[in-house]
């Protein structure tokens, strides 16, 4: 039986394109062979129609408000697993055994430490400097302390390079926060769980003990497992961009870290916030809808819409009960940014400009108001973003270099810019 093809008509010319289909979602028209037998070039800036890649890591239906791990759905993970069962799942595909998760836990969590020349690395920064600022170039120094792990031809090294970004990413985040607060690094405690792990190295000074809040771990543990992978988004296509070139994978995490840090991506958490704050009460709210929905003000409102969801992101209706549990934990009673949240969310839902747009409020809504309670400063949202996404960013990275048919990423243009002229020497210049 012949693969399916479909027809393009141009001019009087028509060509037939094969069709791939996946095992669920959408199919792809291949284009591969367009410009060779066309002379033209496709057109989508913003890769809004585009599959950049094939891949069997995460699933997204975004008018359902559907994403899935390997196949298995969000609400499930963060319902019932740890987030170091999710990172074994989007790095090996199958959900661990018990003795596979035991095997996994003890290997990331002996990566944990970092060269503890990197606290001289960390010096050279002043204090305040944006924690992502500092986790860009962390990250991406990593690489020249690991020769050993940047051989990308070498399965061991690629493997042991992504445990240990896995491990040492939650490290350096702890550095960065401690850094930019003055206070003196923690290292890791290995008989902690990852998360409480985390937890410790923010918050413990070496003057008090620390008791981690089992609630509080839980809740970070989940908000890391919604953040854990999100299909070809710009930061992962960053990742996977970086990697076709043959980079290292510590250079290639951080240009992704890089690229999430934009208020349109990962810094939307950090711009959520502070938009709440200047909306300050309820009573404003109104306000701020008519400015999002003024084509000639640049406004919008932070935390709202998505390029895939056309529905209710699911990320943000499990955030939305971690941030009750995490502020009913706290004794947080009334918490004026949630009650603004909250009826700014019911307000929007129920005005025409956002159900005809359909935006509805994403993942970065909520975490906010969560990472605010828990004690984390602004600056260090899109830094935890930045943890949990590590993983997906490698598995992203890890299955394009596994991949055969493999090669550089190298898009084309639509050139507006001057056809040839000459060069005039500068005196004969007006
Ligand atoms: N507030 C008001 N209007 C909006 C918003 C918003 N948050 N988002 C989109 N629109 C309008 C936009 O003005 C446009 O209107 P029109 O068709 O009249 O020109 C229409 O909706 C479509 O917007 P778009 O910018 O073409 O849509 P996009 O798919 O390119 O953008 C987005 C997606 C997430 C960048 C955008 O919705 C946005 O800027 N949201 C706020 C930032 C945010 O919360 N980002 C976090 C995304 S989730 C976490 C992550 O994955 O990193």
């Amino acid at each position: 039986m012949s693969a399916p093809v479909t027809s393009v008509k141009f001019g009087d010319n028509s060509l037939d394109l094969p069709v791939k289909s996946g095992s669920v979602g959408p199919s792809v028209i291949d284009i591969g062979k367009l410009y060779a037998q066309s002379g033209m070039f496709t057109y989508d800036p913003g890769f809004t129609s585009t599959a950049a890649c094939e891949s069997k890591i995460t699933y997204i239906d975004g008018d359902e408000g559907i994403l899935l791990y390997r196949g298995f759905p969000i609400e499930q993970l963060a319902e019932h697993g740890d987030f170091l069962e999710t990172c074994y799942l989007l790095l090996y595909g199958e959900l661990p055994t018990a003795a596979q998760k035991a095997d996994f836990d003890y290997r990331v969590t002996r990566h944990t430490m970092v060269h503890d020349q990197m606290q001289r690395f960390f010096q050279g920064f002043r204090r305040d400097a944006h924690p992502m600022a500092v986790m860009v170039a962390a990250v991406g120094a990593l690489s020249a302390f690991y020769h050993d792990s940047t051989d990308i031809t070498d399965e061991t090294q690629r493997m042991v390079a992504s445990m240990r970004m896995i491990a040492k990413v939650p490290t350096l985040a702890a550095m960065a926060f401690k850094y930019s607060i003055g206070q003196p690094f923690v290292y890791p405690l290995n008989s902690l769980d990852y998360t409480s792990n985390f937890l410790r190295m923010c918050f413990a000074v070496p003057a008090e003990e620390y008791q981690v809040n089992k609630v509080l771990s839980r809740a970070l543990d989940r908000i890391f497992i919604l953040h854990a992978d999100h299909e070809q988004n710009a930061s992962t296509s960053t990742v996977r961009l970086a990697g076709s070139s043959g980079a290292n994978p510590f250079a290639c995490i951080a240009a992704g870290i890089a690229c999430l840090w934009g208020p349109a991506h990962g810094g939307a958490n950090e711009a959520a916030l502070k938009m709440l704050e200047e909306i300050g009460h309820v009573e404003n709210i109104p306000k701020y809808i008519a400015k999002a929905k003024d084509k000639n003000d640049p406004f919008r409102l932070m935390g709202f819409g998505h390029r895939v969801y056309k529905n209710y992101d699911p990320r943000a209706k499990i955030m939305q009960k971690t941030t009750h549990e995490v502020l009913a934990e706290l004794g947080v009673k009334d918490d004026p940014l949630l009650d603004i949240a909250i009826e700014l969310e019911r307000i929007a839902l129920h005005d025409e400009y956002f159900i005809e747009k359909k935006l509805y409020p994403n993942v970065d809504f909520y975490s906010g108001i969560t990472l605010k309670a828990m004690g984390f400063p602004t600056t260090m949202f899109t830094v935890l973003f930045a943890l949990a996404r590590t993983v997906g960013w490698i598995a992203q990275w890890k299955e394009m270099i596994e991949d055969p048919s493999q090669k550089i990423g190298r898009p084309r243009q639509l050139y507006t810019g001057s056809a040839r002229r000459e060069y005039s020497p500068m005196a004969q210049r007006r």
